[in-house]
């Protein structure tokens, strides 16, 4: 019988291919770390919707989907016509431009904290330049960050971050700069605040606001609504990493979703409409920060900010593009209800097999535990969106050999899994979205049969 890998390698003899050429040219011959999987990556030619098709012309339903840039899917008619439009218009102008404004505008608009905006060309720059803002503006130097919260790769924030290729370790790093950030466990407002009783000398606390992972280890509404009330009481800045989460959760993000206020937040993802793009919004005192002064404050308080693409036009057509299409709350809501569909379909597959695990997330999030039950199988006290299992658990459950047969299996079936779980966009169908069902349920069965996953009870 052919195994998961064989045939892994059976269909995709073109990316095999690219891949080995890759591997001289390229560290792992990929250009992002999440790309790296055994045997070797797809190589993709073209996408539409939730679909797209690689070198060897297989087809897949797409939950990478551009790692959470497109809620709308891939090449949406109206962004790629706005697009299309102001690319050949000019790329760069070396100036302001309409489209910076029209965009910042629906920022403020959507997300409840935008009070100003400052756009960067990446989520990585987005934190960064929150806690650097958050620093100077307090004239304190520490940063309370949470276990396993990803906020990019710049040097302050890899301390204890997981992204769905690991833990990231901080090499290259000089400790004195990771000394600068405190780590602390989610859902535990005992910690921080002893923490700022003890220390007076952190600037901001930063988290995503939905929990690490893009919420695979979550962080509990109720955690949010009291870091909001230390934060206040301590006079810290609370950053909301709202790189994933920002018109995702809801239109305005995690924060009107939960109704907890951050006094910055950092964007990028689906601000840009899938191209580069990233921003931090917040009080206008805080981003007042970047403004020009007196030559006193420019040279002693003022926080510089250059970047060669921040706000580039291209971005910015697609940007506001995607943000009126978001406005009118018709693609988050399709977009929900399609990773809805998913979770349960997934859920009473697991069910049907006796395979232990759970779907589990909110909005248009899915998260997928695998080999570890939780003891509210039946639902009863979980409503599968946000889990209450310690951390160590979640994370826990099948191998990394099985991971890994689990990407591969599903590629085998058509299906493009982000990490362990998927993106959902508003152009996901319910014929996607049962395919997708199907495509586990084979791709279990076969993981069952070449004994990478058992059956409650340990079965076959
Ligand atoms: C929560 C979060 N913050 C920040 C980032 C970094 O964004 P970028 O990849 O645009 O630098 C990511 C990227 O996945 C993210 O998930």
């Amino acid at each position: 019988m052919e195994t998961i890998l064989q045939r892994y390698h059976r269909l995709h003899p073109t990316s095999a291919r690219l891949y080995q050429q890759a591997s001289g040219l390229f560290p792992s011959g990929v250009t992002h770390d999440t790309r790296h999987y055994a045997p070797f990556t797809i190589y993709v030619d073209r996408a539409q919707g939730s679909s797209k098709w690689d070198v060897d012309g297989n087809e897949y339903v797409d939950y990478v989907m551009g790692h959470g840039s497109l809620l709308l899917g891939h090449a949406r008619p109206e962004v790629v016509a706005a697009v299309q439009a102001q690319v050949a218009k000019g790329s760069h102008y070396g100036a302001g431009h309409r489209l910076e404004l029209e965009w910042a505008a629906l920022v403020r608009q959507l997300i409840p904290s935008a009070e100003r905006v400052r756009y960067t060309s990446s989520g990585t720059e987005a934190t960064m330049m929150a806690l650097r803002l958050a620093r100077a503006f307090t004239q304190k130097s520490k940063i309370i960050k949470f276990q396993e919260h990803f906020h990019g790769w710049h040097d302050y924030v890899v301390a204890s971050a997981v992204s769905s290729a690991g833990a990231l370790a901080p090499s290259g790093i000089p400790p004195a700069v990771v000394g600068t950030m405190v780590v602390l466990p989610p859902n535990d407002p005992a910690a921080v605040q002893q923490v700022l009783e003890e220390d007076r000398d952190v600037a901001g606390i930063i988290l995503e606001p939905t929990g690490a992972s893009m919420g695979v280890v979550p962080v509990y509404p109720s955690f949010l609504g009291a870091l909001r009330e230390l934060a206040t009481r301590y006079g810290v800045v609370l950053i909301f990493d709202e790189v994933v989460t920002g018109f995702r959760t809801s239109t305005g993000g995690a924060q009107q979703r939960y109704g907890v206020i951050p006094d910055l937040t950092a964007l990028a993802k689906i601000l840009a409409g899938g191209l580069p793009g990233g921003a931090v919004a917040g009080r206008a005192e805080i981003l007042h920060m970047i403004e020009f002064g007196d030559e006193r404050w420019n040279a002693t308080r003022r926080v510089p900010h250059p970047g060669t693409f921040n706000a580039n036009p291209v971005s910015a057509a697609a940007g506001v593009a995607a943000l009126t299409l978001v406005a009118t709350g018709k693609e988050n809501a399709q977009a929900d209800a399609m990773a809805q569909r998913l979770r349960s379909g997934l859920n009473d597959m697991l069910e049907r097999l006796g395979v232990p695990g759970c779907a589990n997330g909110v909005a248009s999030m899915c998260h997928l535990r695998l080999g570890r039950e939780c003891g509210t199988r039946t639902g009863a006290g979980c409503d599968r969106t946000i889990c209450q299992l310690p951390p160590a658990d979640i994370r826990a459950g099948i191998a990394p050999q099985a991971l890994s047969a689990l990407k591969q299996g599903m590629l085998n079936h058509g299906v493009d899994l982000m990490g362990r779980g998927a993106i959902v966009s508003s152009a996901h169908t319910p014929g996607d979205i049962d395919h997708t069902v199907s495509a586990f349920e084979a791709t279990v069965g076969e993981m069952l049969a070449e004994e990478l996953l058992s059956r409650r009870g340990g079965g076959k």
